[in-house]
């Protein structure tokens, strides 16, 4: 059985418990920000790369693929690039590959006299359509989405894991 004081001694404990435990909220999330937070953002969805008329009818083009805008917990970068494509335009129809090659990651040259992309990193080579024909590499090139607006060509970009037989997004 709590006396008057007992009582009154109880009645703080609890208020001030609750008071310290409201003002630890704000200041524990401060403390571990950015954890559980979505701390990269920036464009998503498809990036225009070029423009139809500027592509040649069967020669594959290299073209990079910039971001307008991208941004982590501490700063925002305008305009970056977050890799390159090949794009093939065949009539009215685009198709594109990674320029990154499967196997390490080197950018993937064009080799116009052989008609068939080369890696000079470790001689990986591979036809038109990016099927593998020589070399370490595991997979052929990673063929990227390609949507037109119009007469701009835009790419959905994406990674992959390199050196595994596999294409899985990264
Ligand atoms: S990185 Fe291209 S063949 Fe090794």
């Amino acid at each position: 059985m709590l006396n008057r004081r007992g009582l009154l001694k109880l009645a703080s404990a609890i208020i001030g418990g609750a008071i310290t435990a409201a003002m630890a909220v704000p200041a524990v999330r401060y403390l571990v920000f950015p954890v559980r937070e979505r701390i990269v953002g920036g464009t998503t969805g498809p990036l225009a790369v070029a423009d139809l008329h500027d592509l040649p009818d069967g020669t594959p083009v290299r073209v990079p693929v910039r971001a307008p805008d991208q941004r982590d917990a501490w700063s925002r970068s305008p305009l970056v690039t977050l890799g390159a494509v090949w794009l093939l335009r065949k009539g009215d129809t685009v198709t594109a590959l990674s320029a990154t090659c499967p196997h390490l990651g080197c950018s993937v040259d064009f080799d116009a006299g052989a008609g068939q992309y080369r890696c000079p990193c470790h001689t990986s080579s591979f036809a038109l359509d990016g099927a593998r024909s020589t070399g370490p590499a595991k997979r052929g090139m990673d063929p990227i989405s390609v949507k037109l607006d119009g007469t701009r060509v835009l790419v959905e970009f994406r990674r992959f894991t390199l050196d595994i037989a596999a294409r899985v997004a990264v």
